[in-house]
Order: C-alpha cells, then sequence, then structure tokens
C-alpha cells in the first residue's frame, strides 16, 4: 500500500540514484515505456523541490518523455535488479518489456509508475536542456561522448518539479 511521505524522508539519493538505480516511466493510459536510469539528482531550483535526469535522445523512453508533462521515478528492492538490468540493457522498441518483466503497472493521470516499487516520485517537467559539448569545462566528460565510453548521442537533461513522493508500507 502506498502512502505520501515528506521529501524529507527519502533518504541517501546517491545510493538510491547511483547505487540502486531507477525507471523513469512516461505515457498515457494506452502507451507507457520505461528504462533503467542511474545518473540523476534531487535538489532544489527556482525555489521548487526538483529532480533532473538525463536522457539520451536515442532511447524509446526519450520520446514518451518529450510528449508528456509527467514522469515518474520508481525504486526498487535488491530482489528487482534484474528486472532493472533487463528493463536497462532492451529497448520498449523491440519489445513489451514491461509485460517481460516481473513489474506491474498502475496507470492513470499519465504518472504510471510499479506496484512493487519502494518509492515512486511524481513530477512534472518544468525545464528541457540540451548539454551541448561546448559546455564542458572538464575535458574528461567528453569520454562519454566521443571516447571510450561513447555509448550514444548527447543527453538531454530534463528538470522536473516533485509533485508527490509515495513510500510502500
Ligand atoms: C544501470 C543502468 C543505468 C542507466 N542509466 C541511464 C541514464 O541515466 N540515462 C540514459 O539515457 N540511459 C541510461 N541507461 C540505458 C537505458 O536504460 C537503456 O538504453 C534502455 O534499454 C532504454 O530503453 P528504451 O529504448 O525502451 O527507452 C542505463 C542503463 C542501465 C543498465
Amino acid at each position: 500500500m502506498f502512502k505520501k511521505i515528506e521529501i524529507s524522508k527519502i533518504g541517501n539519493v546517491f545510493d538510491l540514484i547511483g547505487k540502486d538505480w531507477m525507471l523513469i516511466t512516461a505515457g498515457d493510459e494506452k502507451k507507457v515505456n520505461t528504462m533503467t536510469a542511474a545518473w540523476g539528482t534531487l535538489g532544489v531550483m527556482w525555489n521548487k523541490n526538483v529532480a533532473m535526469i538525463a536522457v539520451r535522445p536515442e532511447r524509446y523512453t526519450y520520446e514518451f518523455i518529450e510528449e508528456n508533462e509527467y514522469f515518474t521515478l520508481s525504486f526498487f528492492d535488491e530482489k528487482y535488479k534484474k528486472d532493472l538490468v533487463y528493463l536497462g540493457t532492451k529497448s520498449g522498441r523491440d519489445e513489451d518489456k514491461i509485460e517481460n518483466s516481473n513489474l506491474n503497472l498502475v496507470k492513470g493521470e499519465n504518472l504510471p509508475y510499479f506496484q512493487e516499487a519502494k518509492l515512486i516520485i511524481k513530477c512534472k517537467k518544468i525545464f528541457r536542456s540540451e548539454i551541448g559539448k561546448e559546455n564542458f569545462l572538464d575535458n574528461n566528460i567528453n569520454s562519454w561522448y566521443d571516447g571510450p565510453n561513447d555509448i550514444g548521442g548527447e543527453h538531454i537533461f530534463y528538470m522536473a518539479e516533485i509533485i508527490e513522493v509515495l513510500e510502500c508500507r
């Protein structure tokens, strides 16, 4: 059962995002897609509590984030790590990823999330930006685009207002 919690109760953001990972999910009643992410931030901007995510434009999920005003971030216990690996290595363009996973979608109000999540952050987009390599101040960042770690296009940053945080109890 999900209960609304205060944002200050979210816990260790570094572990949550960087180690445990999250699913970014967007869509409507008809079509939803999700992908695993390990990069992002939670913080404060323009006096709002915000989540920032970084999505490469070739992700199928990118199209869903572009088309919808909202997205959600879902966080899970370790036992779902295999599903997060699957959802982060296959594309929804090629297969029905959600159906093939052990996760069940909770649909509604363009804020789809997962029944099995331990924590849900509901987000409303307020800002979008292309990173632009000319803005890099540390050349090491280039390696994620033109070097050994190059696995895709330049990320799009989305800043979104956190509108609700739910915890499973
Ligand atoms: C642990 C992990 C973290 C990832 N983090 C990100 C990320 O922050 N941004 C991103 O664009 N892709 C990230 N990915 C890659 C996408 O999840 C992956 O390309 C996925 O298959 C995209 O699915 P889609 O085409 O259905 O959207 C990550 C993958 C894994 C396994």
